[in-house]
């Protein structure tokens, strides 16, 4: 008998090849294809890791409420396994949160919090400390990058028979750049760890050491990105900077671009943080020989932001590139 649970469908996505949007006789391009999984996000992988470690440690039980602040993936999972196990679940989004993930949310039967952009993190953490409710923590529990850690980073060692040489993704809260990179590096410590990161952010500054951190006080993210759940405006605790061998800003223009291209090439429908994976990628191989093997994240799925990255208003009214 080949059947399985709703769980089992998380993780072990197809690995798939875009080598042909690189350059002729540069490096092979891959990318994971995150969209498959249930909640149609990369996400499902720490909901459900943080949710078994809960529970082993005794922290949850049946009725509980959960409360996660995320731009809306991490919801839209823990919405799903808050349903499949007996969990209440009441996510907080920051208000740039498209409508599809808000209604994604809620159509599990979460609670949805809309909160201002710079604010939702706290605003969630105390929610839950006022309530006494579980708080995920995303951003800072050790649980989302060991989830990439033991999941994701050996997928991609298996599926590309050890022989990938690079490794390119965006970040929020930095769980899959650095369980990834941390999972990578442990097998062979030549694999070259790209953190992308949209306009926004600000992860280049501290990386190469030109952000000046003012006591007492959150730097803003400089303004909002129309790429959802990429960039940060300072380093989050799950961000492991000692993996990483460059940071490679990508402006929102390329990124939606390149969601586009794929859009006409592929007939592919992917999230704006795979379309900045992608022409960050592309870029990195494009530079490289055939020998080597980039890798990449697809990490959401672009039903996601029917209403923003595929709709020509919303493109024009962001000056972004039309359809
Ligand atoms: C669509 C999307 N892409 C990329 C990421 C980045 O993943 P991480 O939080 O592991 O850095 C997120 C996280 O929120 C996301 O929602």
């Amino acid at each position: 008998m080949a059947a399985c649970e709703i769980v089992d469908l998380i993780g072990n996505t197809p690995l798939l090849d875009l080598t042909d949007l690189v350059e002729p006789g540069s490096a092979r391009l891959y990318a994971k294809c995150e969209f498959m999984n249930p909640g149609l996000s990369l996400k499902d992988r720490i909901a459900l890791h943080i949710l078994d470690t809960a529970e082993a440690r005794g922290q949850l039980t049946k009725g509980d409420t959960i409360v996660c602040a995320s731009s809306g993936n991490t919801g839209c999972s823990f919405a799903m396994l808050g349903r499949i196990r007996g969990y209440r679940v009441t996510i907080v989004v920051p208000e740039s949160c498209s409508r599809e993930k808000q209604t994604h949310i809620k159509s599990l039967g979460a609670k949805v919090i809309v909160a201002d952009k710079d604010k939702y993190m706290d605003c969630g953490r105390d929610y839950a400390r006022e309530n006494n409710f579980f708080d995920v923590d995303q951003y800072n529990n050790a649980c989302n990058p060991d989830a990439y850690y033991e999941t994701l980073g050996p997928e991609i060692w298996r599926d590309t028979d050890g022989q990938v040489t690079h490794f390119v993704t965006t970040g929020s809260t930095f769980g899959c750049i650095s369980g990834v990179g941390r999972f990578l590096k442990g097998q062979n410590p030549e694999v070259y760890i790209t953190l992308a990161e949209p306009e926004c952010s600000r992860i280049y500054e501290y990386y190469y050491g030109k952000a000046v951190k003012k006591q007492g006080s959150k730097q803003s993210i400089k303004k909002a990105s129309a790429i959802e759940g990429s960039g940060k405006s300072a380093p989050t605790q799950c961000l492991d900077l000692s993996i990483i061998d460059e940071v490679r800003k990508v402006s929102d223009w390329d990124a939606v671009a390149m969601c586009h291209s794929v859009v006409r090439a592929k007939g592919l429908l992917v999230g704006g943080s795979s379309g900045l994976n992608l022409f960050a990628a592309k870029q990195v191989a494009d530079n490289l020989s055939k020998e080597s093997m980039v890798v990449t994240i697809l990490c959401d799925s672009g039903v996601k932001y029917l209403s923003k990255l595929y709709n020509s208003n919303f493109l024009a009214q962001y000056d972004l590139p039309s359809l």
